[in-house]
């Protein structure tokens, strides 16, 4: 190769290198489209809590990719006179957990660290939530009066089975004007708040999916001039017609740009093996949405299924606990199975047939969990490990 044909190579390689880090979702774009009404919704939301000094609650709503965190976050960061604090739903196995870190977020260490959470009725908690807490935090920065706390429950529904009644506490005290605490939940169901929280947030903005329009201006924006017009066309269209999610365009489009990388711009062909490569694995993706508890089990119950196949729940149980003991163990580890068998990664193993390795119907599993304690049920993975290896990396140890 001449030493001209090299260096083209490299400077091709470094473009495109550019290109996919513009194409990662680390990539904050200064400045987005196609969501000015839905932004404008939120920063209203946060800013009339300013200006009336009361609390509220929020409900931001859409399916994965639509953009909910992303003009959250800047809403969040356009609104003046307000502390907002910001957790993930996923990062939490328990309400106690979940009261904690939001405790610790709002208000001073003096005014909380003795509050046992898990032992207090819900009553007890919100009382204790709106006195030490807010009061407690208000007072301590000498703003009693002009002080409103704002908290973003980030993937709210993943707390649903693991801290719900610590999520309904806080809907709870933020439906309160007085308690000056403007709480904003975000999910993918529209109805999440009012179907598992019985709450009813004051306003719920809705996130469509993006058009194909939308999304191929979101790739063009960031990293336009390395496609060929027809080949992003081709992606967006695709992204469009299964879910409007502009993670997955952006997915596919570096990846074109990487496949691309030494042949020039990303054209049709370059798309078509990218979008090929990202449908492989769907369970890789379903797992990917999983909080971190279902992870942990997912993990376990990969462990366990070695020569056999079949595994009981008690020994899931137990392997779940060994992996990660800082996490208890109790109903997080009952929710994440329930988690792991609704999603389908797991199936129960009708006893019966446990030999021939069939898996029950959804009828014999019903009949059987009437029949045998729950205990005795059988599990077996649903899933090839490899196919979903890559989305457990980097579980906590804690
Ligand atoms: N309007 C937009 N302009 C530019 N980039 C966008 C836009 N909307 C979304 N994105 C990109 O898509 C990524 C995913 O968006 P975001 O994290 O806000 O989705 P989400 O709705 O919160 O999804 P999930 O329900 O999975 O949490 C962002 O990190 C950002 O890179
Ligand atoms: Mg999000």
């Amino acid at each position: 190769m001449t030493t001209k044909k090299r260096e083209r190579d490299e400077d091709s390689d470094s473009d495109s290198e550019s290109v996919v880090s513009a194409l990662q979702l680390s990539h904050v774009p200064s400045v987005t489209k196609h969501r000015e009404s839905e932004s404008k919704r939120i920063w209203g939301f946060l800013e009339g809590r300013v200006r009336e000094q009361a609390g509220g609650t929020l409900y931001v709503c859409g399916g994965p990719g639509t953009g909910k965190t992303l003009h959250v976050e800047r809403a969040r960061a356009a609104v003046e006179g307000m502390e907002i604090s910001t957790v993930r739903g996923t990062s939490f196995a328990n309400g106690e957990a979940l009261m904690f870190a939001v405790a610790r977020a709002l208000a001073p260490p003096s005014s909380m660290e003795k509050i046992e959470w898990a032992r207090l009725s819900a009553k007890e908690c919100v009382a204790e939530f709106e006195a030490k807490v807010l009061r407690g935090a208000a007072r301590q920065r000498g703003k009693r009066r002009n002080k409103v706390f704002g908290l973003v429950v980030d993937e709210i529904d993943s707390l649903v089975a693991v801290a719900g009644d610590a999520t309904r506490r806080l809907f709870a005290v933020a439906a309160r004007p007085e308690n000056r605490f403007a709480l904003v939940g975000i999910a993918n169901a529209i109805d999440l708040p009012q179907r598992a929280l019985g709450a009813k947030p004051s306003d719920t903005v809705v996130f469509e999916p993006y058009t194909f329009l939308q999304l191929r201006d979101i790739v063009a924006d960031r990293a336009g001039d390395k496609f060929e017009a027809k080949a992003l066309e081709l992606a967006a269209r695709k992204v469009a017609a299964q879910t409007g999610d502009a993670r997955k365009v952006l997915d596919i489009c570096a990846k074109a740009v990487r496949l691309a990388s030494g042949d020039g711009i990303a054209t049709i062909r370059h798309v078509v093996a990218a979008l090929k490569d990202s449908a492989a694995s769907p369970a890789c993706a379903t797992v990917q949405t999983l909080p971190v508890h279902a992870r942990v089990a997912l993990a376990a119950a990969i462990r366990l299924s070695g020569a056999k196949g079949h595994f009981s729940r008690k020994d899931l149980f137990h392997a779940y606990q060994q992996q990660c003991p800082g996490l208890k163990a109790d109903m997080a580890a009952d929710e994440a199975l329930a988690l792991l068998e609704a999603t389908g990664l797991l199936e129960a193993v009708d006893a019966r047939r446990r030999g021939s390795g069939r898996a029950a119907t959804t009828t014999a599993v019903k009949r059987n969990r009437r029949n045998a304690p729950t205990a005795a049920r059988a599990l077996r993975l649903a899933v090839d490990p490899q196919d979903v290896q890559p989305a457990l990396g980097n579980l906590p140890s804690a």
